[in-house]
């Protein structure tokens, strides 16, 4: 056969992503430190513990793997706690420690991508009710400053917050993360706080650095009725996807926040992103239930069909990227997939949902969306929040007990793509055979 390639656009940037939490280790000043020692909050009772050790050193060698498998991009975050341990102080060397690892991805070739805030709050600000909170909007404002005063030499690509939609879902209304709570009023109102300290960051950071691309990542799941022609889920699917798809994006473009039950506009939130973070990993039917608890109304599951992953977890479902991408053009702005992966300790389904996710991204660049680059979710195993240890999206396989990395058949796959800016047939052939005839049929 013929070799065929799909290439990419030059300068396209391709990398992993990352979380402080979730790779740092002896992260103990935030709120998922005290959530994990409750017990019984996390499966298996898991801790994030030393994680990946990166805080003692270990993103050295991660980075290296990064750097030789292609990667020029990689996106990160800081972890609030760690900036300001308490109210009235900012640890600089804390600050330090990072502005080391930016310059460690800039020395290995590799743009870095910074997250300021990705689910961890530090535990003074849990005391004083976090996102609940109103002060919060000042609070992550000036945080957000000090950062990137701190490293804005090396870093030009930032997000604000990653997914407070997924923050909201799991800690206000199914309460699997801190605070564990199920209350919509309460919902809603961190979403509110939500969107207005994105904008007010977004407006201090551009004061500090003009030239910087500031967005956020959202975490996007197409949704369809379960019973497709019964009008409670019909209600029910429109309510989760305004809600959990389209609140945010819609905010920060025309400053209209649109709650189910009243509309707030904010001329700061207007235009506050100059470009769309978009996560996907799959997109799922929604049903309702009657039930008394406000967590039990809403049911989600997988689509009949379609290849689930070991934890039911993440489902293979390709063409639904490609309709998150066609949703994210919308917008008229750059695109960055800032997360996409599926857990699989045994990587057979990752390296058929990775080749056929970067098939369809491939499909999307050709319609002239304007996609500037794609992270794979995640670069090592890593603490999987309340999914602990159970759950693994590395592209290297880790021992947490005894920090060895193991290199799975996917990150040679992924290297490939990476180095040759192309899905190439030969690639195909090695790594997912089966998926030969279907993405290149002769
Ligand atoms: C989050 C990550 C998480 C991943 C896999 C995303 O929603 O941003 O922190 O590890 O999904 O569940």
């Amino acid at each position: 056969m013929v070799e065929a390639r799909f290439t990419f656009p030059k300068g396209f940037l391709w990398g992993t992503a990352t979380s402080s939490h979730q790779v740092e280790g002896n992260n103990k000043n935030n709120q998922w430190a005290i959530w994990e020692d409750e017990g019984e909050r996390i499966d298996d009772n898991g801790r994030s513990g030393l994680a990946c050790d990166w805080w003692g050193g270990k993103w050295k060698d991660d980075f290296d793997r990064a750097a030789e498998s292609g990667q020029n991009a990689h996106r990160l975050s800081i972890e609030w706690s760690r900036i300001q341990p308490s109210p009235d102080r900012w640890d600089e060397d804390a600050i330090d420690h990072y502005r080391q690892m930016i310059r460690g991805l800039r020395n290995r070739g590799i743009e870095p991508m910074v997250t300021l805030h990705h689910f961890s709050d530090p535990l003074w600000l849990t005391d004083w009710g976090a996102w609940e909170n109103e002060k919060v909007i000042d609070l992550f404002t000036d945080y957000s400053a000090k950062v990137v005063e701190a490293l804005k030499n090396n870093v030009n690509l930032w997000v604000t917050l990653n997914e407070p939609n997924v923050y909201v879902a799991m800690g206000y209304v199914t309460g699997e993360f801190p605070p564990g709570k199920s209350d919509l009023r309460l919902a809603m109102k961190v979403m509110e706080n939500m969107a207005k300290a994105h904008a007010a960051a977004y407006h201090r950071i551009k004061e500090i650095q003009p030239e910087s691309m500031i967005g956020l990542a959202l975490n996007w799941r197409g949704f369809s009725p379960k019973r497709r022609f019964n009008l409670l889920d019909q209600i029910t699917t429109k309510f989760v996807n305004n809600l959990y798809n389209e609140f945010f994006p819609q905010a920060f473009t025309d400053g209209v926040m649109r709650f189910p039950t009243k509309k707030i506009y904010d001329e700061r939130l207007v235009n506050t992103q100059d470009f769309i973070g978009l996560n996907f990993y799959c997109s799922e039917l929604i049903s309702f239930k009657l039930s008394k608890s406000f967590s039990d109304i809403i049911q989600i599951e997988q689509p009949d069909g379609v290849e689930v992953s070991v934890n039911d977890f993440v489902s293979n479902q390709p063409l639904e990227f490609f309709k998150s991408l066609k949703w994210a053009n919308q917008f008229n702005k750059p695109i960055f997939v800032t997360e996409n992966g599926t857990e699989d300790s045994g990587d057979d389904f990752r390296r058929r949902y990775l080749t056929e996710h970067i098939h369809q991204l491939w499909r999307a660049v050709n319609f002239n969306y304007p996609i500037r680059g794609y992270f794979y979710w995640s670069l090592v195993d890593n603490f999987e929040w309340s999914k602990g240890w159970t759950s693994r999206f590395g592209l290297w396989e880790l021992d947490e007990n005894t920090q060895a990395r193991k290199k799975r058949l996917s990150a040679d796959l992924y290297a490939s793509i990476c180095k040759h800016n192309a899905l190439r047939s030969e690639d195909v052939k090695e790594f997912v055979p089966e998926l030969t005839p279907k993405l290149f049929p002769e």
